[in-house]
């Protein structure tokens, strides 16, 4: 099947009920986005398909045809991160970063949608992505500063 991925088209031979997540992962070699639960409770897989985030693992690669698919890979642009990237880096809105692809994906959708979010709803959408190591009050501080840059742009 081929897939539309970070703006190229990417062909792979994979069986019909294969996961999104599987065949980003295991046939097209973007690792960056992170196989948590495999159960669509984590929020570890998500990935933008038509710039909504989505868990990469609850959707079949094969039903994506035609839509447009963005890894955490795909974010940065000219050789510049993607502000959301930037800031969760400024502010260090990790430790282990497992989480922090999709945390950064969701995020990205947020603030492509509002560009300035409370913390309530920066909240809210952030809920179904699990960060082990705790760090959530730095992802909404990032998120934040992301948003003040998107001001600026
Ligand atoms: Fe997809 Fe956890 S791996 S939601
Ligand atoms: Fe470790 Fe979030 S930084 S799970």
């Amino acid at each position: 099947m081929t897939l539309t991925v970070n703006g190229r088209k990417r062909t792979a031979s994979a069986p019909p009920e294969t996961t999104l997540l599987v065949f980003l992962r295991d046939y097209l070699g973007l690792n960056g986005t992170k196989y948590g639960c495999g159960e669509g409770a984590c929020g570890a897989c998500a990935v933008l398909v038509d710039g909504r985030a989505m868990n990469s693992c609850m959707v079949k690669a094969v039903s994506l045809v035609g839509k447009r698919i963005t890894t955490i890979e795909g974010l940065a642009a000219d050789g510049k991160l993607h502000p959301v990237q930037q800031a969760f880096l400024d502010v260090e809105a990790f430790q282990c970063g497992f989480c922090t692809p999709g945390m950064i994906v969701a995020s990205t959708a947020l603030l492509s949608e509002n560009r300035s979010p409370g913390e309530a709803q920066i909240r809210e959408r952030l809920e179904g992505h699990l960060c082990r190591c705790g760090t959530y009050p730095r992802i909404v501080e990032a998120v934040r500063l992301a948003a003040k840059g998107a001001h600026r742009g």
